[in-house]
Order: structure tokens, then sequence, then C-alpha cells
């Protein structure tokens, strides 16, 4: 039987190469930037596995071209750039990393929770503006004793949780299910409209899709404190972007940080880069070398145990294996 082919969507080390290619030919790899569709159409329409989807949406056209197509393998947990319900219908399995990546960003989110109680980043440019001491200006608030609320109780937002503890921090959650679970009772559930009102912290651990997009608009933020912040490491549609630019400029909550945006990377006159008390970072929330080396071990992981028929270790939808063709 003739080796798999598989596209690579960007360059991987040596060794992890050599992996693939013991077991799969290796097509292609993406060119930096984002590829235009016809060639993204024309590059699959022979592969049977494609790793990394992040500059590659894949839709319905999309997977459509790629008839040989047995497997999606995404390079990180949230899969809102795959249509799963597509690649279902066309027997592709779809496959994610969670779990490798939850220490990482949780980690972010303290960091950014601290950051902004701590007025962290105001304080570093005013050293480098020559400007040492700011009075009242430099005087941020303890994370002790103030609530932080969860929306997304699953495997970050329970890294966040179990982080904030230490800091002495009272901790609620909003999810589906109102039960936090075994080693979490210190996490009280709230009806969302009830933790937008009580947290000093709000933070967003939930995926983007059709139910949560948009879930924090000007309605909820008008619910938060005047002295609350927002923390979205999350994916950038569960905000309202443009509310949220208006929040901020109407001093409606006192600051947010963001490590994603509505769009990637953001228009020059998106107004959230405008907007006061905010703190963007470029989708970081994964990036060290150790979370990035195995989430790619993980993505190789499911896309080789695709190709050989067998089931990934993680996969979005395993009603595929289904269709799949042996
Ligand atoms: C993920 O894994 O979904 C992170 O956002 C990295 O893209």
């Amino acid at each position: 039987m003739s080796r798999p082919l598989v596209y690579l969507a960007f360059p991987v080390p040596d060794d992890v190469l050599a992996r693939i290619e013991a077991a799969c030919v290796v097509v292609k790899f993406g060119a930096r930037g984002k590829p235009a569709k016809p060639d993204i159409l024309a590059a699959l329409s022979d592969v049977d596995g494609v790793l990394g989807t992040t500059r590659v949406p894949f839709d319905e056209e999309v997977i459509a071209a790629a008839p040989r197509l047995r497997a999606v393998s995404n390079f990180g947990v949230g899969y809102d750039n795959i249509d799963v319900a597509a690649a279902t219908r066309h027997g592709v399995l779809v496959c994610n990393t969670p779990g490798v990546l939850s220490d990482a960003v949780a980690d972010l989110t303290l960091g950014l929770i601290v950051a902004l109680a701590r007025r962290l980043i105001d304080s570093e440019r005013s050293v480098h503006e020559g400007q040492w001491m700011r009075g009242a200006a430099q005087l941020g608030s303890d994370l002790k004793g103030k609530t932080l609320g969860i929306i997304g109780l699953g495997r970050i937002g329970r890294e966040v949780a179990r982080r904030a503890q230490p800091f002495g921090m009272q901790v609620c959650f909003h999810d589906q299910f109102r039960d936090a679970g075994e080693g979490f009772a210190f996490c009280a559930y709230r009806d969302l409209d009830d933790l937008l009102r009580e947290a000093d912290f709000v933070t967003l651990h939930i995926n983007l899709s059709d139910e949560t997009r948009k879930l924090i608009g000007g309605r909820e933020l008008a619910l938060m404190k005047p002295t609350a912040y927002l923390i979205n490491t999350a994916r950038g549609q569960v905000i309202d972007q443009a509310a949220l630019a208006e929040a901020l400029r109407s001093s409606t909550i006192a600051g947010a940080a963001l490590d994603v945006l509505e769009r990637e990377p953001p228009a020059e006159d998106d107004p959230i880069l405008d907007a006061p008390n905010v703190l963007l970072l470029p989708h970081i929330g994964s990036a060290t070398r150790e979370t990035r080396r195995a989430m790619l071990d993980l993505a190789v992981d499911n896309l080789l145990a695709a190709l050989r028929g067998e089931r990934p270790p993680c996969i979005v939808n395993p009603e595929a294996l289904e269709r799949a063709p042996s």
C-alpha cells in the first residue's frame, strides 16, 4: 500500500518531520502568511491528511475539494476554524490538542489579572518615560478577597480557578453545569448575569460556537461593576469588541486584557486599539516552548493514528469514524 500524502500547514522541527516521513509522504509546506483559497484547494486535492489549520479555514468547499482526505489534525484546542459538521459528512476526522496547553493559558490568564490589578503596563511605561513616582496613579488593587468570575469551567477554566486560590480570591463560575466537580467545591455556580454583577475580574474560557458568539456585549458589560476587569484568552469573537471599546471609553468597566481579538491581526482602525485601559496581546496563550512542542507531538500522534485507521487520542467528531473509509 502506498504511503499517505500529508499536507503540513507550517514547518516543523526535523525530528518531527522525520517521524511523519517514516509513515507518510509530505507533500507541501504552507507558505508564510495566509494562503489564497485557490492555492489551498489545489494543494489539498490529493492529500490524505492535514497537519495544522491555523491559516486554512476548513469550510465545506475546502473539505469537498479534498476527496481523499481522512483527517485534519488541528494544532490547538479551539477548532472554530473547521466546519466540523461538513467534515463529519465527508467522513473526515477532526482532531485537536486539549489538555496540553491548559497550564500555559491559565498561567497567562493569572499574569493578565495581576497586570491589570497592579497596573503593570502603565508603571512600566512611566519608568521608560522618565517618571519614577506617580503617586496615586500607581495604586492598584489587592487580589486577596476579590471575586474572580470564570465563564467556562472546563480544562483551562479549572486551572485558572486552581491558581486563583492561593492568591486568596473568591471564585465563582458560570457553565452549562452547576456542579463544579470533585476538588472544585470552592467554585460557586452563578447565573451569567449574577456572575457579571458580582465579579471583580471576569475571565472567559469558552469555545467559540453559535451559542457563545458575542456572549459578552453591551448589555453584559453594563452589568459589570465599574471597578471590574474583563480578561479574554479564549476567542475574540465571544466578545462584541465594538461594545467593549465603547464600555472602556465610557468607564463602564475599569479595564480589559485581551489575548485574542475579533479579527487577528486587528485592522489598523479597530477602535479597540485606541480604547483606554486595555492590555492587548497577540494570541500567545499557548506560546511557550514546552507547550507548543507538546501540542505538536499530540497533533502528530492524532494525525498518524488516524492515517493508520486507528482512533486518534483526541478526536472532535468520533461519529466520523463510522463514515471514514477503512
Ligand atoms: C488553541 O489551542 O485554540 C489556542 O488558542 C492556540 O491557537
